[in-house]
């Protein structure tokens, strides 16, 4: 992205094929309520746990979407499901607790956990899981004293897009229970799917923590707004934590998140958006010579495999950035083992710039292998 940055200061045209994040902003009825809220409110400080209206309009919502009955007392607003992460990683583990990923991930299950002296513990998954941890990755590694104490799963997720089955989910959730593994369920790109709809953790437990965002489906990046369902026994003392770190979530983002959950058909339709990028890219690349995809159910990501074409994705990002001006992320990023044989190419842009991606990375790979 820095160098992405640097090259278009320069003048070059670039294409971002690196961003994770939409490029519309949030609904007007969300804009609208902001308005009003900076009209009529001092916008001080809310409760630690977030304003009461919109932990009521985030329970609504788990019913109205997944059928699933969440009381309020069990959800926190958070800055970010950042902010989440953060506070469900303190509240849930002790120091020195080994906490399963898969691997390639999103770097903070990894950054996080180190940093509050957690160990994280990277499974290498590939094709033959979706990319996700299993519930038989979950049995072995909670055997012994040097067990694992929780896990994270992400579906779908990034950098794949991968989706978890009702079966896949399932299995995780009943193994982590009888292996008193907590489990951390990152949901933030649910609402953007492209097949079977998302399973939230929530239809088969209490006892996971299942972490959202307004980031990605509600295109509410900058508000810094996520949520957190919390098993009963952390509520408190996560609530404690929220309050000595945060003081409270942001009020302004607040009021106007409320309104999100009531812009549904604005925000599918963006994700008819994505559906569109999605087609172009898989139709065009494999012309390229990237023909190897991990199942891209969900999020807007494609994690391409390039290792008939380098065996140094990031050498081959930057070259294609410099000589294409198509930015795209290398694996490396996400998979310290295996990523050098990958790329995340994000088509959360516009559709005229995957267009455009397609045809310069043909032309590209085409002068290079001439
Ligand atoms: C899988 C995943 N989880 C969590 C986040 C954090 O998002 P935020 O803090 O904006 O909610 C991201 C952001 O890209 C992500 O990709």
């Amino acid at each position: 992205m820095k160098q992405a940055n640097r090259l278009r200061a320069r003048g070059k045209d670039v294409l971002y094929l690196c961003v994770g994040q939409p490029s519309v902003g949030a609904p007007a009825p969300v804009l609208q309520a902001a308005r009003e809220a900076i009209a009529t409110d001092v916008l001080g400080y809310t409760d630690a746990m977030g304003m009461m209206a919109l932990r009521e309009r985030i329970s609504r919502y788990y019913h109205e979407r997944y059928g699933v009955d969440v009381p309020v007392e069990r959800i926190i607003v958070t800055t970010g499901s950042s902010g989440a992460f953060m506070l469900g990683f303190m509240a849930a583990f002790d120091a020195c607790a080994r906490i399963a990923l898969a691997q390639p991930n999103y770097p903070p299950y990894f950054t996080i956990p180190s940093s509050l002296d957690l160990v994280p513990v990277p499974v290498s998954v590939d094709d033959s899981s979706g990319f996700q941890l299993t519930g038989s990755h979950i049995a072995t590694l909670a055997q012994g004293e040097n067990g694992i104490a929780g896990a994270v799963v992400a579906s779908p997720a990034n950098p794949t897009g991968t989706m978890l089955s009702l079966a896949a989910l399932g299995d995780l959730v009943a193994t982590c229970e009888r292996h008193g593994v907590r489990l951390i369920s990152d949901e933030i790109y649910h609402g953007i799917t492209f097949g079977e709809d998302a399973i939230t953790a929530l239809e088969l437990t209490d006892h996971a923590l299942v972490i959202n965002s307004f980031s990605k489906y509600f295109c509410m990046t900058g508000w810094r707004l996520g949520w957190m369902v919390l098993p009963p026994d952390l509520a408190e003392r996560v609530e404690i934590l929220a309050q000595h770190f945060f003081i409270s979530p942001p009020t302004l983002s607040q009021y106007a998140a409320i309104k999100a959950f009531d812009c549904t058909d604005e925000l599918d339709a963006i994700v008819q958006g994505y559906a569109r990028n999605r087609e172009i890219l898989l139709n065009e690349l494999p012309g390229a010579g990237i023909s190897h995809f991990a199942p891209a159910d969900g999020a807007f990501y494609l994690y391409g495999d390039v290792s008939g074409l380098t065996n140094d994705s990031t050498a081959f990002c930057k070259a294609m950035l410099e000589e294409a001006g198509v930015a795209a992320t290398p694996g490396i990023d996400f998979d310290q083992a295996n990523g050098a044989a990958y790329v995340r190419f994000s088509f959360a842009g516009e559709e005229s710039h995957m267009v455009e991606a397609a045809r310069r990375i043909k032309g590209w790979l085409k002068s290079r292998s001439g």
